[in-house]
């Protein structure tokens, strides 16, 4: 994903922003660029692929004196990955770069056009620039023409825009992607970066910009508006200076962090791919989806649980039959593999051994083959006919969260993609995922909740995870999580299976959680959870619905949607299973006996 740096000083500007550069590109990226003005001269850099090429382009290029300059690593959402898409973007005489989406882009660029004004790029940012350089000629003030053009702007963004109308100030906005604006004890010298990782060791304070935050910075100091306030004297904090401690952003372990991530990297998932009243995949161009009758989906893990959830969808919404296999049992049972299936290998590493070999077979046997992956340029992605990135970002917790629910995202979406809902129903589905964000954010209610309620939860003779229809894959992840990092028995069931032999179990030392959804088969489930309370069974409920057979309950928001309340309860099941494991004293990161990448069979 799309990353920024910028810095104003007198320092060697090419090294500061090519390393802040390099501490993002955990992020994924498939071009990056800087630009730079010194005095009256800009001097531009772009280049395709890992930053090297970057850096070897600009192998020559040093400044001398007080320089301002830009930089960015793009992951593409409109337009391909070439160098005349790469960020800087050109006016006639100012650079911008950004991350998120323009939403009104081809409204904005069709009226810059009849202006006479010519585009290079194929990008939403490349209207940022241009539209600034037409409101200057309106507003002679830089800062008044930069705040007219933000004003226009409609979807995401965190922008960086330099000009030589005025040389020694970078302008800045942010409203849904993230940018902190940074300094250090020297005066006149300041930093910004999409991420604190790109600041890290260069800066020591910090001032994390909010929706709505735009201003400009020159060595006179910062000018800071919102909604057009000034905002005097910002908050800033102080930065990490210790590296691993400023990866986990202030979480004590990188699994928190990435269940607190979700919010966020949500919205990058979503990023370019919802229109009003259809999913769009840039990734599937040149695919004619009419003409698979099924879908095989083959995973391991917790990608399998998103394999199975997306089984649901993919019947209920595209109407297509899908199956679901666990890798390591497709490879060896002699599958009958039929071409008019799109074979589909979900995987957050792309290196899993035995869905590696299982998208090897489906090749062989000549299927067209799609794979759902975190890390671009991975085996499966190299392999696959086709692939669409999940872009969730360094995953480091070994038990997985946030992949989990970018999965499960792509997979909607896709489900939606290969269907024929009519124009309602799909918008009212498109408008739904555009909740994901919000739905996910970790309330610090919710947390305080859990995390007391986990003392009653780390001993008994095991747990069961129960729910129907899709919360029954959910159910599956909710006891893997607890099962992998606690060390507790857990077990995941289908709410309607209890009967037919794991009620057996029920005594007051078997804690079931019990998924209870209110839009998607409540009372049935509810007879299912009541049969186990009957039993003496310790009951923890999850539920918008209040329910007075549980020993415990957890309520969750009355969601109008079955997909927004399994986000809220995936997000509460993930933080069950970490505060349990942290009481237990266990590693959260690094549970005993697991890998993340599992590259042998
Ligand atoms: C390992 C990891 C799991 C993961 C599974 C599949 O077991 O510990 O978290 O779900 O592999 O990995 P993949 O990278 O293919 O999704």
């Amino acid at each position: 994903m799309c990353g920024i740096v910028g810095y104003i000083g007198q320092n060697p500007s090419k090294k500061i922003l090519l390393d802040g550069l390099k501490e993002l590109e955990y992020r994924g990226y498939d071009s990056a660029g800087i630009a730079v003005l010194e005095g009256d001269d800009f001097s531009i850099y772009k280049a395709l692929g890992k930053l090297h090429n970057l850096e070897e382009k600009a192998h020559d290029f040093e400044t001398h004196d007080f320089a301002i300059g830009i930089g960015h690593t793009r992951w593409a959402t409109h337009g391909k990955p070439t160098e005349l898409n790469a960020h800087p973007h050109l006016g006639q005489f100012s650079y911008v770069v950004h991350n998120g989406i323009i939403e009104n882009y081809q409204e904005l660029k069709s009226m810059l056009q009849s202006k006479g004004v010519t585009f290079l790029s194929q990008t939403d940012t490349e209207v940022i620039v241009h539209l600034f350089e037409h409101m200057l000629l309106t507003h002679k003030e830089p800062s008044e023409a930069f705040a007219r053009t933000i004003e226009q702007l409609h979807g995401a963004y965190a922008t960086l825009l330099i000009t030589k109308q005025s040389p020694d100030t970078i302008y800045f906005a942010k409203h849904g992607s993230p940018m902190i604006l940074a300094k250090n004890a020297t005066h006149g010298e300041y930093f910004f970066g999409s991420s604190d990782a790109a600041l890290i060791g260069k800066a020591t304070q910090a001032y994390y910009l909010e929706d709505g935050d735009y201003g400009y910075v020159s060595p006179q100091g910062i000018v800071l508006k919102h909604a057009n306030r000034t905002i005097e004297n910002p908050a800033f904090t102080t930065l990490p200076s210790d590296r691993l401690s400023a990866q986990k952003e202030g979480f004590r372990y990188f699994m928190e962090k990435e269940i607190y991530e979700q919010s966020t990297v949500l919205a990058d998932t979503l990023m370019g791919r919802l229109r009003d009243d259809s999913v769009y995949f840039e990734e599937l161009a040149g695919l004619d989806t009419r003409r698979f009758s099924q879908i095989k989906l083959v995973a391991c893990g917790t990608s399998y649980h998103s394999a199975l959830t997306a089984s649901y969808l993919f019947e209920r919404l595209a109407k297509i039959h899908t199956t679901v296999e666990v890798a390591s049992e497709l490879r060896y049972r002699e599958p009958l593999l039929d071409k008019n299936a799109l074979f589909i290998v979900i995987s957050q590493s792309g290196e899993t051994a035995d869905t590696l070999e299982t998208l090897k077979m489906a090749k062989a046997a000549g299927l067209t083959t799609l794979v759902v992956c975190n890390v671009d340029n991975s085996s499966m992605v190299r392999l696959a006919d086709y692939a669409i990135l999940t872009r969730a970002g360094i995953e480091k917790g070994v038990a997985s969260t946030k992949a989990f629910a970018t999965q499960v995202t792509v997979l909607w979406m896709l489900s939606l993609f290969l269907s024929a809902l009519p124009k309602e129903r799909m918008q009212a589905e498109i408008a739904t995922l555009r909740q994901l964000p919000e739905t996910t954010k970790v309330s610090d209610t919710l947390h305080e909740k859990l995390k007391r309620l986990s003392k009653r939860y780390l001993y008994g003779h095991g747990f069961f995870f129960i729910g129907r229809d899709l919360f029954y894959p959910l159910a599956l992840e909710g006891a893997l999580k607890l099962k992998e990092i606690s060390y507790l028995h857990a077990e995941g069931y289908p709410a309607g299976e209890m009967k037919h032999g794991p009620i057996a179990l029920a005594d007051p030392e078997l804690i079931t959680i019990a998924l209870m959804p209110q839009t998607l088969l409540y009372e049935k489930t509810k007879s299912n959870v009541e049969e186990l309370s009957a039993r003496d069974a310790t009951i923890c409920a999850i539920s918008p619905l209040e329910f007075d057979k549980s020993d415990d309950f957890i309520r969750t928001h009355a969601h109008a949607h079955p997909m927004l309340e399994f986000f809220e309860m995936m997000v509460i099941l993930q933080l069950l299973a970490m505060e349990i494991s942290i009481r237990l004293g266990n590693d959260v990161d690094m549970p005993r006996n697991l890998a993340k990448s599992v590259t042998v069979e």
